[in-house]
């Protein structure tokens, strides 16, 4: 499975079986985390916690406890450590599609029971859920290629690729609340409207974005 058709199989899942992560598949995932935190400086960690920073009520209630493991999105704290954690977050998610696991992007979850190691001047920032789905989860509603692109009707194949696969980008409560720009200079942007959890959706959007289009913003 490519990156590419890892966005289109993704959805975000919250209830996992039994199954454990065995040490082969957990080889490969430190070493994905690893290569991400070699290039973006952040101090991300699987936890294989057996669903120990899930386990406060309200998410026993969502399912999501059922979990097996975890990638804790831990990094040094600066203006644009949200959006960073997104945009190479997103990057271990469809990693981890393409090994076959599911994965949830969760907000809300227990710090405190959180095994993650927070270095002095480290910020935990967001964790994603790691496992064997009882299902594939289910495609998202998404705002209209209108309510999301500010474009001229014929916009080129790149950026229409780019667009497609950020409509599918998991966002917090599915808020999509971005803007994608086709700039006269033949670039693109995309801005964030701003809101909770906004900026780590940003950086997922914009990852999406570029695997989609083939080009880097
Ligand atoms: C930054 C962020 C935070 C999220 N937090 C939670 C959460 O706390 N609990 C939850 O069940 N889902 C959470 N989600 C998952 C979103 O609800 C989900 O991505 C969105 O509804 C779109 O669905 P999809 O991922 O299946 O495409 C979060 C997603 C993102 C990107």
């Amino acid at each position: 499975m490519t990156e590419k058709e890892a966005i289109l199989a993704r959805h975000s899942v919250r209830k996992y079986t039994s199954k454990a992560i065995d040490a082969d598949v957990a080889a490969k995932i430190n070493e994905k985390v690893a290569e991400v935190n070699a290039e973006s400086g952040l101090h991300f960690q699987f936890l294989n916690d057996e669903g120990g920073a899930y386990s406060n009520l309200f998410l026993k209630f969502s399912g999501l406890d059922s979990a097996p493991a975890s990638i804790v999105c831990v990094g040094p704290d600066s203006a644009d450590l949200e959006e960073k954690v997104g945009y190479y977050g997103e990057k271990i998610v469809l990693f981890l599609q393409t090994i076959g696991l599911n994965t949830c992007w969760v907000g809300s979850f227990s710090k405190k029971r959180s095994e993650a190691e927070v270095k002095e001047g480290e910020k935990n920032v967001i964790s994603i859920a790691v496992g064997y789905g009882e299902n594939e989860g289910k495609a998202h509603k998404s705002k209209s290629v209108d309510q999301l692109v500010d474009a001229k009707a014929d916009s080129p194949e790149w950026f229409n690729e780019g667009v497609k696969a950020a409509l599918l980008a998991p966002t917090a409560l599915n808020q999509q609340k971005f803007v994608i720009r086709l700039k006269d200079d033949d670039t693109a942007e995309i801005v964030s409207k701003g809101g909770a959890f906004t900026s780590v959706d940003l950086g997922i959007v914009k990852y999406h974005f570029e695997v989609g289009s083939g080009r880097k913003l």
